[in-house]
Parts: C-alpha cells; structure tokens; sequence
C-alpha cells in the first residue's frame, strides 16, 4: 500500500470574479515513497492549481476529495505546515521579493525547516558553506545571493534559484512546475542533474513538464496524462514519447 502520498478524486475551485470556476475535477494519484513521477498535460489543464493546492495557496478552495502525505490530512495543514513535513514546491513563475535579501530569504527558510525537523540551526558562516556549494553545483554565481529574491534574475537564474531552494531544504517530496521552461540546454542538463541527484529512498518527486527531452534526463518512475482537471493516462517512459510524436488527441478521445 502507499501511504507517502494519495490523492484521491480531488476537485479544487478557484473565486473567478465572484463566479466559482472548478479547476480539479475529481483527480486521483499516488506517487509511492522513493519514486519521481511525471505530469504532462494541456495548457489550462490544471497542473499548477494541483501544485499551488498541494502546497496550500489560500486561492483555492478544494470542494472534495482527500490528499494523505505521510499519513497526515495534507490539506488541513497550512503551508508552513506542509513544509516542515517536507513538502516543496518550485513555482511556474517564481515571486519577486524586493527588498528581500535572497541568501537571509533562503537561511530563514531552511532555519524553519530545520528547527521542525529537531536539527541545529545553521548560522551565518555554516549557512555559507552549504549554499556556496550549492551554488558551485548549479552553475550559480554568489553574486545572486546577494541580490533580492528573483528580482531582475533572468528566467533561467529564477528556475535554478528554485532548484537552489530545493536542494539546500532537501524535502521528503517535491513539485517542480515547469521548471525547465525557459532553460537553455546545459541549464537543463544542470536542474535534471539537481533532482537526480536527491534521487533516494527518502526523495520523492512530481515533475510537471511540456518537454520530454527533460524527462529524458530525469528519467521518472511513471508519466502521468492530465486533462481537464483529472489524470486521464499513466503509464511509464514511453508515454512522453507518445506525447511528443503524437500529441493529446489520442488520450482525450479515449475520454471523450
Ligand atoms: N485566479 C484565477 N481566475 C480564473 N481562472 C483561473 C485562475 N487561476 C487559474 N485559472 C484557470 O484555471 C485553469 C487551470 O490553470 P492552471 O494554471 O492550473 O493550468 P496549467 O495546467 O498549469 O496550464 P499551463 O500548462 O499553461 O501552465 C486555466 O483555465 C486558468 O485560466
Ligand atoms: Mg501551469
């Protein structure tokens, strides 16, 4: 049985200029403990309101279904919450945080989650040494430490300052939101590696792409087709290569 996360027939509505709009429509999925799993899917979809809900954006109201992680009532959590239990996720479109210093933003964040996880703190010259790195890893300049949150960061410099986040508070369970898009090709190569390498018993991942050559890097346990606010396919690999030949007509036909 899998019991590191469940989701089962989620509907979620968004507040539309005071019209309710359902965005999930009753979505099931399991990703087991260990396991990195892939979500391709139409625009509009869906997929980034199953990241924000997940993760708890105050947005949206879920009208039905259930989320376990680790056994707990994921969506009774707040977002805090979610994240000391381990949960991260890498946003489509990364905040700008002016005035917000991005190394004191990161050391704060993985302070949080260390403080909840009952492990010592790390301080100015332990947090450096991590992040520095961290940064050498990704191909990042110090440089963008210093700076605001993503403030005047390129789009690739946002996606690997997610991937930065992601590696320096090393969640139980991850969702990247098209966090290759807008990468050129050794950034890629470099964000594929950066889950790959978290890769273990301990790391789970759902990886929310358009492009199967990232999944060619990343090489997940199960492929996910989602359309319309449900997953509607799964399969392994070969349903990306699929996707890329042929598109989603086949798979919305069959759900037609
Ligand atoms: N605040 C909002 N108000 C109105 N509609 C919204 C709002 N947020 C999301 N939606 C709608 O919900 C649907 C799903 O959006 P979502 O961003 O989850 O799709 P997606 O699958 O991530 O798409 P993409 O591949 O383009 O990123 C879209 O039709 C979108 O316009
Ligand atoms: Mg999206």
């Amino acid at each position: 049985m899998n019991d590191f996360l469940k989701i089962s027939g989620l509907c979620a509505q968004i507040d539309d200029n005071g019209t309710p709009k359902e965005i999930l429509r009753g979505l099931d999925l399991e990703v087991p403990k260990g396991q990195i799993h892939a979500i391709m899917g139409p625009n509009g979809s869906g997929k980034s309101t199953l990241s924000y809900v997940l993760a708890g954006r105050e947005d949206y109201e879920v009208t039905g279904g259930s989320a376990e992680f680790l056994g707990e009532d994921l969506l009774a959590l707040e977002p805090e919450e979610r994240a000391a239990l381990g949960v991260f996720l890498a946003f489509q479109a990364p905040i700008e945080l002016p005035g917000v210093n991005n190394a004191n933003f990161l050391r704060t964040a993985v302070n949080a989650v260390r403080r909840a996880r009952k492990e010592e703190e790390l301080d100015a010259v332990g947090f450096l040494k991590a992040v520095r790195a961290e940064t050498k890893h990704l191909h990042m300049s110090d440089d963008m430490l210093k700076r605001n949150v993503n403030v005047g960061f390129s789009g690739g410099e946002k996606k690997r300052n997610e991937v930065l986040q992601m590696r320096m508070l090393r969640p139980k369970f991850a969702i990247l939101d098209e966090t290759d898009s807008g990468l050129d090709i050794d950034a890629l190569r470099i964000v594929a590696e950066g889950v790959n390498s978290l890769r273990g018993s301990d790391f789970s991942a759902l990886i929310i792409t358009h492009h199967q050559r990232l999944l060619d890097y990343i090489k997940p346990d199960r492929v996910h087709v989602m359309a319309k606010g449900k997953i509607i396919h799964s399969g392994g690999g070969e349903v990306a290569l699929a996707l890329e030949a042929q598109g989603y007509q086949q798979y919305l036909e069959a759900v037609a």
